[in-house]
């Protein structure tokens, strides 16, 4: 697809890999805007792209994504590519009980409901247009999971199965689906629920999976499996695709 020209909307795009696309959507002549819930975040990206447009929401709730959508169908209309990148991620012991479960914020509604429900609101308004995308961002943890994270590595299984399905139903239309499935990327995620030394790996740039993007959209490659992530897609799913054919080909 044109990866110019285009009005896109980045869920958590004030930091990290949200923001590095948000960067090269606007270097690549799109109009960009980007939500999150920390208002100095979002005061720090426009003062570094002072083209983006910032919105104040809290995508864990049903409000707060209606308002987003209202807010974007009534000033932007528009827009034609949705990016679902805002995500939590938490360490989390299934073994201690619930109460471990329950302290933190919910990944669950996060990572999982809100790009469903974003995808489900937006879906009418891109198939309007003459050229349209939904890109969500899963993980390479959604192929292989990370016992530690057991409820972020099913969260981002889910939206790749989400994603996969979405595709197929928007065959037809004018809404192509991609997915990112990033490796370990160098970002915020997840350092106040996990213990790192400042040495160990962080994992590779944010600015690298915002290139690799811009050159998949351009190709129209939907699955944007980016550096190590591959090895783990490959080895999870030697014949998924000839059973996914299979069920989805009557
Ligand atoms: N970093 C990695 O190694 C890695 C690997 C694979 C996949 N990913 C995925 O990449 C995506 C981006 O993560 P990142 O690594 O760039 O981390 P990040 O810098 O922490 O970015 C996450 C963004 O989401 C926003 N966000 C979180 N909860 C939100 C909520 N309830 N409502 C609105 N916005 C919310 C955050 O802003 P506020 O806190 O201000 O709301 C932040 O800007 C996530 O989906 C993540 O799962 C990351």
């Amino acid at each position: 697809m044109q990866t110019n020209g285009n009005t896109v909307l980045v869920t958590g795009g004030a930091t990290g890999i949200g923001f590095a696309l948000a960067k090269a959507f606007v270097n690549a002549g799109n109009k960009v805007l980007i939500c999150g819930r920390r208002r100095a975040k979002l005061e720090e990206a426009k003062q570094k792209l002072p083209q983006i447009q910032v919105r104040q929401c809290d995508l864990s709730k049903k409000e707060d994504r209606e308002s987003l959508y209202n807010w974007v169908k009534d000033q932007y209309e528009d827009l034609n590519i949705l990016v679902n990148n805002a995500g939590i991620q938490r360490a989390i012991d299934i073994r201690k009980g619930a109460a471990d479960l329950l302290r933190g914020e919910d990944e669950v509604q996060v990572n999982f409901v809100a790009p469903i429900h974003l995808s489900a609101c937006f879906a009418p308004l891109l198939m309007d247009k003459k050229d349209a995308a939904i890109i969500n961002v899963s993980s390479g943890l959604a192929f292989v999971p990370i016992a530690a994270m057991p409820v972020y590595c099913a969260t981002k299984a889910g939206i790749h199965i989400f994603s996969v399905s979405l595709r197929h139903q928007l065959t037809g239309t004018s809404v192509r689906v991609f997915e990112i499935v990033p490796p370990a990327v160098d970002t915020e995620l997840g350092r106040g629920s996990t213990r790192h030394s400042e040495r160990e790996y962080r994992g590779i740039p944010p600015s690298e999976v915002a290139t690799e993007t811009m050159e998949a959209l351009k190709n129209n490659e939907y699955e944007i499996v980016v550096g190590g992530a591959k090895g783990l897609v490959e080895g999870s799913r030697k014949a998924f695709e000839r059973k996914f054919q299979e069920l989805n080909s009557w």
